[in-house]
């Protein structure tokens, strides 16, 4: 199954969820990583790593290496995050959330992961106004709708650099033919660079080309998502 679905006792990316904390740990295999990330009731795919998440951590190459500033936009309880520790050991990696809760898990997994000086946690509201990226990493939140994702993706994208990529997943399903297309029409170049069990891995360049009237670029009205 693609993104889980808000559970009745509220959405995954609530602040503050309402449903009671029940501690319980994951675990995450990679070829080469392995975490037991702590996650909880209300946040994200708390009972296993979700499947795009493992996608986009299998099929992605790697993040660049040296003092580079990456994000994981929508970090849940960190399982991207760790692993962009983990690939690129002298990065500094923002891991950005509007849920309280999942923040608290990822910076909790990344202090026992011995991540705790290079991961930092916080919302959307406190990353620093002049921060620019190297590199951005997401299994975004399509469940909050389409024009909160584009605006999202959309402040993301600017704070890229011109040279950088942004690595995100999306299920077929859940619209991510479409959602390439309109970042196309933003001017970025899209690579699907992988297709698996319906997740489709999309490298997004940080540089936008020109636009003309006739360009997608120029269209005033974006497919819907479907
Ligand atoms: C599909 S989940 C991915 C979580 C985690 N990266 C993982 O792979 O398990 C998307 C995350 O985005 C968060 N989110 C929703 N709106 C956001 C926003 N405006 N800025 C940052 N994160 C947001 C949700 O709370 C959720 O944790």
């Amino acid at each position: 199954m693609p993104e889980p679905r808000p559970s009745p006792t509220g959405h995954y990316f609530s602040a503050n969820p309402e449903v009671a904390s029940n501690p319980s740990t994951v675990v995450l295999t990679l070829p080469d990583a392995r975490f037991e990330l702590t996650t909880d009731r209300g946040v994200f795919s708390s009972t296993k790593v979700d499947p795009g998440t493992r996608v986009l951590l299998l099929e992605a190459p790697p993040p660049p290496s040296g003092k580079v500033t990456l994000v994981d936009v929508g970090c849940g309880y960190g399982p991207i995050a760790l692993t962009l520790a983990r690939r690129s050991p002298e990065a500094t990696i923002w891991a950005v959330d509007v849920n309280e809760r999942a923040l608290e898990l990822c910076a909790e997994n990344a202090r026992r992961a011995g991540f705790a000086d290079r991961i930092r946690t916080c919302t959307p509201n406190e990353v620093p106004a002049d921060l620019t990226v190297d590199g951005i990493w997401s299994n975004p939140p399509i469940r909050i709708g389409k024009p909160a994702l584009q605006d999202l993706l959309a402040t993301w994208l600017d704070r890229l650099s011109i040279d950088g990529t942004a690595t995100l997943v999306v299920h077929k399903h859940l619209g991510a033919d479409s959602l390439a297309r309109w970042l196309q029409t933003r001017g970025h170049a899209v690579n699907r660079i992988a297709s698996r069990a319906g997740y489709r891995v999309l490298a997004v360049s940080g540089a936008v080309a020109p636009t003309t009237p006739t360009s997608p670029a120029a269209t005033q009205h974006p497919p819907e998502a479907s």
